[in-house]
């Protein structure tokens, strides 16, 4: 981890130049102030009065802008406070974005998240125009793989069904059986062995997530190196040092942290699953050992719960900004385009996930049952 003595960490850049040359002058003047004010009063507890000038003229823009181009904003809990509680339309996690994304009915679909997600709503709504603010919101894992690793993979194990993490491009979604999410990473493994009439699926491409499943499953898992790159810093030692320095704190992390670290944590789960955690438990004390934008979130809808605060930066989606936002609706950027041979495929490969029964509540990994070894392809 980064620092254990958490100060806000300087991602902002909403009062930096757009690259485009933007006709109309944004200023918090009054008529800014009447739109925005109760939005403020939602964030106020995670953002600063100071800061609230200069996000509050593109808030009310981009709310305006919406309206006039039948917009909606997905954004993923990872999104800074004021994209997440001032301009999304929808959010959650990976699973509720690529469910919701089916359904939407708007022109226009802005992604407040990374490309992958992007890509997921562009195959899902082959009509609509998708847009993500910024092109280069990547991810980790999705560089961690192509779809031509995944069709060699295929070819040394034609009986296994491959099971597809979502955080993956289009390419390898297509040469993929299925796709999963961290919120029912196990139930779609299992799903898998089973229509498939295997004892083994492999589950691709993070490592930690794989190692997860395997110990919440009797399949046999085999699985490939990549990781996500704000989760695998995190350590039990981590946790421990928390433990010591902040007594009954409790732990929430995400599966794609290392075994050692879920083992430690008393929850993992998707984010949506670490922010239904702290809703229906209400824990006196409680760190999110994930992305640091979620604490944020989840304290604005849980104000006597104290948070305490480190965490790791996503790069990636912290170049989602209010600024690029606000240019990617007035100028139409950056608009995802997927070759629509390989949308048809990657299409199968999320429906069949879509398919599958809607949990009652979000996966929980199982602390508590042993590590099993998992072969790498
Ligand atoms: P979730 O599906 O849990 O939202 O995770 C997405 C992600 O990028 C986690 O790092
Ligand atoms: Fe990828 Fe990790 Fe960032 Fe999520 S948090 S987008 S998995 S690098």
């Amino acid at each position: 981890m980064d620092d254990m003595n958490w100060t806000r960490p300087n991602w902002r850049c909403d009062t930096e130049q757009s690259d485009y040359s933007p006709e109309e002058t944004l200023v918090y003047d009054d008529d800014v102030k009447a739109d925005t004010d109760h939005l403020y009063e939602r964030v106020k507890d995670v953002i600063l009065p100071e800061e609230w000038p200069a996000h509050a003229p593109l808030i009310a823009a981009i709310n305006r802008l919406k309206k006039e181009r039948r917009a909606i904003i997905l954004a993923h809990n990872y999104m800074t406070p004021e994209i997440f509680n001032c301009v999304g339309d929808l959010s959650g996690d990976s699973l509720a974005l690529a469910r919701m994304a089916a359904d939407v009915e708007e022109d226009i679909i802005v992604q407040a998240g990374v490309h992958f997600m992007a890509e997921t709503a562009k195959i899902m709504c082959p009509d609509k125009t998708v847009l993500i603010p910024d092109m280069r919101a990547g991810c980790s894992l999705a560089e961690s793989i192509t779809g031509e690793d995944v069709a060699a993979i295929k070819a040394k194990y034609p009986d296994y069904p491959i099971v597809t993490y979502v955080n993956t491009s289009a390419a390898v979604k297509a040469e993929s059986d299925v796709c999963c999410t961290s919120g029912n990473a196990v139930q779609v493994t299992e799903w898998a062995a089973k229509e498939w009439g295997t004892d083994t699926v492999i589950l691709i491409p993070d490592e930690f997530l794989a190692r997860n499943v395997a110990a919440n499953t009797d399949v046999r898992i085999l699985t490939w190196k990549g990781a996500c790159e704000v989760h695998e810093r995190f350590t039990a030692e981590d946790v421990e040092v928390l433990r010591e320095g902040h007594p009954g704190v409790v732990v929430l992390t995400h599966p794609e942290s290392p075994v050692d670290v879920v083992k430690a944590a008393d929850y993992a789960g998707s984010t949506a699953g670490m922010a239904a955690y702290v809703k229906n438990k209400q824990p006196a004390k409680v760190v999110l050992l994930t992305e640091c934008s979620m604490s944020d979130n989840v304290a604005v809808e849980n104000p006597s719960v104290k948070f305490v605060r480190p965490c790791n930066l996503c790069p990636h989606m912290k170049r989602i900004t209010l600024r690029n936002i606000y240019d990617a609706l007035r100028y139409n950027r950056h608009e995802i385009e997927v070759d629509e041979t390989i949308a048809a495929r990657a299409r199968v490969s999320i429906q069949r996930m879509l398919d599958l029964p809607k949990p009652d509540s979000p996966a929980q990994f199982d602390k508590d049952r042993a590590p099993v070894d998992v072969e790498l392809v």
